[in-house]
């Protein structure tokens, strides 16, 4: 099934044959393509090893590849590269086999992953770094399951800490008769609330920033979030409805950004397990009493940095993020007992996630197999290298980049998309070219965002892919319904196309192993600027070699296919045309 692999187990069997244990060979695509495809650079460390002449040891080998009939040649270069050409007919079943095949991965074991991503705060605005973390974990959650692993994706909202009562507290100086803030409030919800997801966003800046300043109302703050853990009705009442307003507007970003969850979990669910994880934590005797508060200690001798103590239980009786992470892993572990937990979030909550794995671990919450793995990235900057800011100044949300980014792309757009459909298309090549953008370098950088650059239809960028995936789709419409085979190909511009379809399956695998996002952008971009080369140097439609014009179609089928399954796995729409 994977081309690739099946000529790496031939070489791996021939050294075997040859009297080598060896495992894992890889192939690689050739740096230098008028010397052969693919290369093979083990034989030199091989050689070493047995203390033999690599390059004596590398003609050999690759003498005994040659009688192969999907090697075309096989040469050795420099100190004992080996160097391999695919022949024609090789590379023509290949594709012919995809094509007939949908889905083109071996399952793997079916583990089963929770993946905790998107980490929207509520009642704070969403800001780019949210965006990260919906982007990245959703790709990644995506490409799980198209691997065949069982995958849960939860958005954990932060809907629990001290922001929460910073909130009601000024809420509760605005309002102070409302319903809830009377001794008899005995509702769910609070019916009056007279305040709209968009003051909700404006409150919390205010609320925060007096806070701040005053050391006293930061008191009211905390005791108002010490009611609220300990279910005060009117302020769990208002919890509950502030939950309802932000949950409401965070959801309609989520759709339009292709991110769906399977559940809808927040830092507050920690609330109904603490108590059991807690008898289940005393008489491990490792918590600690340390100023009044409850912690762990976590610091290991080897750690270069100091490491904190968890601090599980505040002096005044409310419970830490940490907490509320840990008990998250408690409830994870009784519900759904998964294989591994991924968390996608900001590298700067590193220490954060250190913290809570080994408090876990000290405490064996889960079993000595499972998985804890903090998936971190960096920070989306403006082109000053500092966050990403607004034209005045401001936070740049999730919002404001959507209208920045749909602005330029208007520019790039053609005039007969108009009106209605303008706005639409605009904002799904938006969405697109943001998320490619976020996509391109390894996740845990950080990256300047340039609106003028990522819109840039001919660079390295989500416009270029879907400029190319829209043509391809026209020319498939036009070439109409008929039956196409991988039969004949020129063995050039053509078959450098097929050679970069090798690469598809070993690009996933990569990506997977490296939990980031890049390699699949970069492969898109090659596959397409490949293509598009092809696509130049031929006039496919008019070809009258009918065996070459239907393969041609085949390839363009297949590549479309392909551009068709790593979109849908990087969350990204193609347009209708663009
Ligand atoms: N709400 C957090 C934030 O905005 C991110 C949550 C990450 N996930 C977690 N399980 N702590 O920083």
């Amino acid at each position: 099934m994977n081309f690739l692999k099946k000529q790496e187990k031939r070489i791996e069997l021939t050294l075997q044959q040859n009297g080598y244990n060896i495992e894992n060979v890889t192939l690689i695509p050739s740096n230098k393509p008028e010397l052969g495809e693919f290369q093979y650079n083990g034989i030199m460390a091989l050689a070493k090893k047995h203390q033999e002449n690599p390059q004596e040891l590398a003609k050999k080998i690759a003498a005994q590849l040659q009688q192969y009939e999907d090697f075309e040649n096989v040469t050795v270069a420099g100190p004992g590269f080996i160097n391999i050409t695919f022949s024609n007919a090789a590379l023509l079943n290949y594709g012919e086999e995809l094509l007939k095949e949908k889905k083109w991965i071996e399952a793997k074991e079916p583990k089963k992953i929770i993946i905790d991503y998107g980490g929207p705060n509520v009642a704070k605005v969403l800001h780019v770094g949210h965006l990260r973390s919906a982007n990245i974990g959703e790709a990644l959650k995506r490409l799980a399951k198209y691997l065949g692993y069982n995958v849960i994706g939860d958005v954990h909202l932060g809907d629990y800490g001290l922001q929460m009562g910073m909130v009601m507290l000024e809420i509760k100086t605005r309002y102070p008769n409302l319903s809830c803030f009377q001794d008899d409030f005995k509702s769910e919800r609070v019916d009056d609330l007279p305040i709209s997801n968009d003051d909700l966003i404006e409150l919390y800046p205010i609320a925060s920033k007096k806070a701040k300043e005053d050391e006293k109302i930061m008191e009211q703050a905390r005791n108002i979030t010490y009611l609220l853990q300990q279910n005060h009705s009117g302020y769990k009442a208002l919890w509950r409805s502030i939950l309802d307003l932000s949950i409401h507007d965070i959801k309609q970003i989520y759709e339009k950004l292709s991110v769906q969850f399977d559940l809808w979990k927040g830092e507050s669910d920690a609330e109904k397990v603490i108590p059991e994880m807690m008898e289940y934590l005393n008489p491990l005797n490792i918590i600690k009493e340390s100023e009044g508060a409850k912690i762990i200690e976590i610091a290991e001798e080897t750690d270069k940095l100091m490491v904190p103590p968890l601090l599980l239980i505040k002096s005044n009786e409310t419970v830490s993020y940490e907490t509320t992470d840990l008990a998250t892993i408690w409830e994870r572990k009784k519900i759904y007992n998964p294989d591994e937990i991924w968390y996608v979030a900001d590298k700067r909550q590193e220490l954060h996630f250190t913290q809570v794995f080994r408090a876990s671990k000290k405490a064996n919450i889960l079993d000595e197999s499972t998985k804890l793995e903090f998936i971190g990235f960096g920070t989306m900057n403006g082109s000053d290298g500092k966050p990403f800011k607004t034209r005045d100044g401001g936070v740049m949300t999730l919002r404001s980049l959507l209208e920045l980014v749909k602005e330029e792309t208007k520019k790039n757009m053609i005039d007969t998309i108009e009106g209605e459909e303008r706005e639409k298309i605009s904002e799904v090549i938006a969405i697109g070219t943001i998320k490619f953008a976020d996509f391109l370098s390894h996740r845990s950088t950080d990256y300047i965002f340039d609106p003028e650059k990522f819109c840039d239809a001919n660079g390295k960028t989500g416009p270029f892919i879907l400029y190319s995936t829209i043509r391809m789709r026209s020319l498939l419409e036009k070439a109409g319904k008929r039956e196409v085979h991988f039969k004949k190909i020129k063995g050039t511009s053509d078959k450098k196309v097929l050679l970069q379809v090798l690469n598809f399956q070993k690009v996933l695998e990569n990506s997977f192993l490296s939990k980031s996002l890049h390699e699949i952008t970069d492969y898109l971009y090659h596959l397409n600027n490949t293509y598009n080369n092809f696509y130049s140097e031929n006039r496919i439609l008019t070809e009258t070699d009918e065996d070459l014009q239907n393969t041609w179609i085949a390839l363009t089928k297949l590549v479309f296919e392909i551009n068709q399954t790593l979109l849908q796995i990087l969350a990204i729409e193609i347009p209708s045309r663009m």
